[in-house]
């Protein structure tokens, strides 16, 4: 389900941009592919449609076109009167023309770019794209740039999708403070709107669907959205962790057992296979899958029945099944762990999900969306982030992904002591431009994200996250507790043995 990613240089349609996909509650798709763009590029009713204009020399015939296309133009000519012009708490669509300032200004530049009520669109020439810092500031703040000349009506097109999304994230608008949707799935980026193309398109089959991605970067959200979006959706969607089922459980877990068929099974039960049935089977984590498993799944894949455990019955069970890793399942079918035929069968069609660094804005605007979602949590009214948070917010590498900044987002609400959330609140403070790091700072922080890191990728499991880092469990705890990750759990999701509060083994 792979397809070329947005490499345009001139315009390229955002399609759908603005979007979130509502996951539960919200009805299928009874839209095609462009159904979002036409509904985005629409004001909201009774929202003014208010665009900043930033331009050494702005065009007159383009403010009068946009003007009669329903926008309130606001024209600035430089940093300061751009700044001026912006209100607190209205939302904007901006265009920016980079073509007329110097870098010397852009360093003033970046401050109104980083506005989050603004959705930027930058206007730019090649010679401009040629400038590593250009590139920079339209990757990190800009929802799309276009190559001048432009034509007005593309203009108007992308400001509205530009407008559309940053009022659906303007947190302080009474539209937006009732409470958001649970599952909502936000994302704007290119690679994210990819993302929801081949959600709506894989959801039309009922082939199966591997998904795979990072720790946290919303693979479970991704199946259920496609379940909730496919014609099984008035069925269950049954999720199971193979990695969190001990192996010996998992066979009856899946396919169920007959009254007496070991010492214990007092009466039947329904294996999470057929309790799917009409619906959705969602096999989380399934590298994590034993053998003896991956031969009774792959049986149910041929023959669509199952047996449970001590029966005789072929039960006709009629699920579409999602799994989904965020191993390497190629490595591990090449180390014989993991079965090439039943990979095969599981991946007729694979989703990708792209990791939280490489979303660009959305970083940003999925930390509001979060704030947003949770801001309640604290006493204080907090209103957003500190540019020095929003900086750090895109240069953190994300290990945990979109998992990983809800976490830290929500530490942050709670310890935050101003109405501004701080780098430092969100504990980020050495991923600021600002800050001179010393040596000894940056080792401390690179240490203490690999360890993050890897006990992110081991869902907390001491021993194998210390394998991975090449160092004892011993020694992976005391580091823990130097770094202050003993608590994480909580905060990064550790959810199989949650060894971080127990003493470290006496015999490792
Ligand atoms: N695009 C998104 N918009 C909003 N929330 C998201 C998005 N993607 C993920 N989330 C949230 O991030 C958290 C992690 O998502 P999810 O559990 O789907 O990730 P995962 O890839 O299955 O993680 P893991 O590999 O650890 O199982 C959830 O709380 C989910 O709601
Ligand atoms: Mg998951």
């Amino acid at each position: 389900m792979r397809e070329s990613p947005h490499l345009g240089a001139t315009v390229t349609p955002l399609a759908g941009a603005g979007q979130r996909l509502a996951v539960v509650g919200q009805p299928p798709a009874a839209d095609g592919p462009d159904a979002g763009r036409a509904r985005d590029a629409k004001p909201e009713a009774g929202l003014e449609r208010t665009l900043l204009y930033v331009a050494r020399t702005p065009d007159p015939l383009l403010c009068a076109y946009l003007k009669s296309r329903g926008w309130e133009v606001a024209t600035a000519r430089t940093v300061h009167e751009a700044s001026r012009l912006v209100k607190p708490e209205a939302a904007y669509a901006g265009i920016v023309d980079l073509t007329g300032f110097a870098p010397r200004e852009f360093a003033g530049l970046e401050t109104i770019l980083r506005l989050q009520q603004v959705g930027w669109i930058a206007l730019t020439d090649d010679s401009r794209l040629t400038d590593a810092e250009v590139r920079r500031l339209i990757r990190h703040y800009c929802f799309d740039y276009v190559h001048v000349p432009v034509a007005h009506a593309t203009l108007d097109y992308l400001v509205g999708h530009a407008f559309g999304m940053v009022s659906l994230c303007d947190l302080d608008t009474p539209a937006a403070a009732g409470s958001p949707d649970e599952d909502e799935m936000v994302g704007t980026c290119e690679a994210m709107q990819q993302l929801f193309r081949t959600i709506r398109k894989v959801a039309n089959t009922d082939a199966t669907v591997f998904i795979s991605g990072e720790s946290g970067t919303g693979k479970e959200l991704t199946a259920l959205a496609i379940h909730e979006r496919s014609a099984r959706r008035k069925a269950t969607f049954v999720p199971i962790n193979c990695g969190a089922i001990p192996h010996h459980l998992l066979q009856s877990e899946l396919f169920g057992y007959e009254r007496g068929a070991f010492t214990g099974a007092n009466q039947r039960k329904i294996g999470r296979v057929e309790s799917a049935n009409g619906g959705t089977l969602f096999l989380d984590e399934i590298g994590d899958l034993p053998m003896e498993s991956q031969a009774s799944l792959l049986r149910f894949l041929q023959e669509g029945k199952i047996e449970r455990l001590g029966g005789h019955e072929q039960i006709p069970v009629d699920v579409r099944i999602i799994s989904a890793t965020h191993v390497d399942l190629e490595a591990a079918m090449r180390d014989g762990r993991f079965r090439a035929d039943l990979f095969h069968r599981l991946c007729v069609l694979r989703v990708d999900e792209p990791p939280l660094r490489a979303r660009g804005k959305d970083i940003e605007i999925l930390a509001h969306h979060v704030l947003h979602k949770f801001k309640q949590d604290s006493a204080r009214r907090i209103r957003g982030f500190t540019p020095d948070a929003i900086e750090a917010l895109y240069n953190y590498n994300w290990p945990g992904n979109v998992r990983e900044l809800i976490n830290r987002v929500r530490r942050a609400i709670v310890m935050a002591e101003s109405k501004l959330i701080s780098a430092e609140d969100l504990d980020l403070a050495h991923f600021t431009a600002q800050q001179t790091v010393t040596l000894a700072q940056a080792r401390e922080a690179a240490e203490r994200r690999a360890i993050e890191a890897a006990l992110l990728r081991h869902r907390h499991r001491l021993t194998e996250a210390a394998a991975d880092l090449g160092i004892s469990r011993v020694t992976l705890y005391r580091l823990m507790g130097t770094h202050g990750l003993r608590d994480e759990k909580t905060f990064f999701g550790g959810e199989a043995e949650n060894q971080a509060e127990l003493p470290p083994d006496a015999h490792d």
